[in-house]
C-alpha cells in the first residue's frame, strides 16, 4: 500500500525495498571480490547516503572501516548549483588508504567532481566511487563512478535516505517526487 503521507507531490515507487536489497547484495559481493587483500575505507556522504551505507557495509565480507563527511550544496530544493561546502570533515587521514566514496545519487556530477578533487589531494592509495543511483542526464558518469546501483530517469526522487527539504529520508522505497518544474 503506497501512502503519500500527506504530501501530494509524493509519487509512485520507482525502486522497491526488495529490489534495493537484492542489488545492494550484488554490489557488496562485487566490492568484496574487488578489494581482496586491501580492505577499503568507506566514506559515506551525509546525509543522503546514510541508509545506503548502513545496508552496503553489511553486504561486504571484508574488514572495512567507515567514516563520514557531510556536505551541503547551494541551490534550490531540487537542483544543486555545484558549489559544495564541507559541513563535517573526515576523522581519519586518507594517506595510502584505499578509499571508496559512497554517494546516494549522482545528478549533474558537480558534487562528485568537487569531492573527488578534494579527496585526491589527501594522497589516498586509490579512490573509487559507489553511487546507489545515477541519473540519466547528458553528463556521462560511467568513467567517474565504478559501482552504480541503478540508472534512473532524470526525475527527482526521494526515500531510502534521499530528501526534499529534509523530508522523506525514512521511506523504505525510492519514490518519484513530482516537482512543479517537472510537470
Ligand atoms: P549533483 O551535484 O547534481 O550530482 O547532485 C548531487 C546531490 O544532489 C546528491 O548527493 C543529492 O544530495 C542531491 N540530489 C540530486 N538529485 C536528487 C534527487 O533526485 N533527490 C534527492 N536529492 C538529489
Amino acid at each position: 500500500m503506497q501512502s503519500n503521507g500527506g504530501d501530494p507531490h509524493l509519487g509512485p515507487i520507482l525502486i522497491s525495498h526488495d529490489d534495493l536489497h537484492s542489488r545492494i547484495g550484488a554490489l557488496g559481493a562485487q566490492i568484496t571480490a574487488d578489494y581482496q587483500g586491501r580492505p577499503p575505507l568507506m566514506v559515506g556522504v551525509l546525509k543522503g547516503a546514510f541508509v545506503f551505507m548502513a545496508d552496503l557495509v553489511r553486504c561486504i565480507d571484508l574488514p572495512v572501516e567507515v567514516d563520514f563527511m557531510a556536505v551541503s550544496s547551494y541551490g534550490s530544493a531540487t537542483k544543486t548549483s555545484g558549489v559544495v561546502r564541507i559541513v563535517k570533515d573526515l576523522d581519519v587521514d586518507l594517506t595510502d588508504r584505499h578509499v571508496l566514496l559512497v554517494e546516494d545519487i549522482v545528478d549533474s556530477g558537480l558534487t562528485l567532481s568537487y569531492l573527488r578533487k578534494n579527496l585526491m589531494a589527501r594522497g589516498p592509495a586509490s579512490l573509487e566511487v559507489c553511487a546507489l543511483l545515477a541519473k540519466q542526464t547528458e553528463h556521462d558518469v560511467d568513467d567517474e563512478v565504478r559501482y552504480v546501483g541503478f540508472d534512473i530517469p532524470d526525475e527527482f526522487v526521494v526515500g531510502y535516505g534521499l530528501d526534499v527539504a529534509e523530508r522523506h529520508r525514512n521511506l523504505r522505497d525510492v519514490r518519484q517526487y513530482l516537482t512543479d518544474d517537472a510537470t
